[in-house]
């Protein structure tokens, strides 16, 4: 049997949620990844140094008592946040970044801020107090045609953050389109993006051809082909600068298959395993270490993580949903038959 060794990955992008969806999803991740960056878009939305530390001890008490599985909090920036939040946030160990969601731009995000001017003076002292800034960038007025907003985030904010800031590490999360990748390549080593297994996978077809398809809308949306090619080639090129982060999005099923069906995809179930499968088909496993484990961990400045894992070459079928009280989860393709499958 076929089998890759890599070591242990950490996921640089995920949702976890709260309460029960919290218990049904941080085993997934935990089983995979050594550590992972946990978004802050709750409800309310994590903004304080206080309330990242009360999150992250309701995340540990989710886990296995044997699980060593490392959260990496992250708070919500809004117009009001503090330069001395700011300055708490980047002292205080369990904190790694900070999470600019444009307000309206998605799920969550109706505290986000409203005009990016008004936070330079946060971007400052993120720069001066060395905190990375991870960016939703999608601009939201409603002229902006939805597949466009990415494109247009890099043009009108994107390249004037960069050049004020320019010792800022950023993360521009979850790209998707073909500029957003031109721009990270040509843009200095401090700025870098995560890719989902989504936008690898699918170009917007999946959603929208034969029925509008719930369970693959998340945001950024899906972009044609021709972006999923410019990612396919970014992830596997061996370039520092593009590393795993799975957006991974829980929502009940419910929520998704509705009048106004939520933004996200379920990906935490078998993340792993989802890019072994791109890497596979793009003759490139031999970059998948250094996608999923070593980029990333270099970005923020945190040690490679040293334990490893294990995929086999072996054919399994991905639930059609996973049960959360009277509610569920459906995972991305679910029903579908994956080629890897990561020893337990
Ligand atoms: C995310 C969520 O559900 O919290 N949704 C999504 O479509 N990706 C928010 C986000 O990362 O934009
Ligand atoms: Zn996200």
């Amino acid at each position: 049997m076929e089998k890759i060794t890599l070591t242990q990955p950490d996921d640089w992008h995920l949702h976890v949620r709260t309460g029960d969806i919290l218990k049904q999803v941080i085993p997934h991740t935990a089983r995979q990844f050594g550590r992972a960056i946990i978004m802050p878009n709750l409800t309310p939305p994590v903004k304080t140094v206080e309330q990242a530390l009360i999150y992250r001890t309701e995340i540990l008490q989710a886990l296995d008592e044997q699980s060593d599985f490392e959260p990496l909090m992250t708070l919500y920036l809004t117009d009001n946040t503090s330069i001395e939040t700011i300055k708490a946030a980047a002292e205080n160990p369990f904190i790694h970044a900070f999470k600019l969601y444009p307000a309206g731009a998605t799920t969550n995000s109706d505290a986000g801020v409203t005009s990016l001017k008004n936070i330079y003076p946060l971007l400052a002292a993120m720069e001066k107090h060395a905190i990375p800034l991870l960016i939703h960038g999608e601009v939201t007025a409603a002229e902006y045609d939805i597949f466009d907003r990415e494109k247009l985030f890099i043009e009108q904010h994107l390249t004037a953050i960069i050049n004020n800031f320019p010792d800022l590490r950023v993360v521009l999360e979850h790209v998707t389109t073909e500029e957003a990748v031109q721009f990270v390549e040509s843009a200095d080593p401090k700025v870098a993006a995560t890719i989902t297994p989504q936008h690898l996978m699918f170009n917007r077809n999946a959603m929208l051809v034969g029925g509008i398809k719930p369970h693959y809308y998340c945001l950024p949306v899906l972009k044609r082909e021709k972006h999923r090619q410019a990612l396919r080639k970014a992830a596997t090129s061996g370039n520092p600068k593009f590393f795993l982060g799975t957006d991974s999005a829980p929502h009940f099923s419910h929520l998704k298959e509705n009048a106004c069906g939520c933004a996200g995809c379920y990906s935490a179930y078998g993340a792993i395993e989802l890019y072994a499968e791109v890497f596979e088909q793009e003759n490139a496993l031999d970059k998948l270490e250094a996608f999923a484990s070593f980029y990333g961990a270099d970005f923020y400045q945190l040690p490679r993580n040293s334990r490893t894992i294990t995929l086999s070459k072996q054919d399994w079928q991905i639930p059609e949903n996973y049960p959360i009280g009277e509610h569920s989860l459906t995972p991305l393709k679910a029903g579908e038959v994956l080629s890897w499958r990561m020893a337990r």
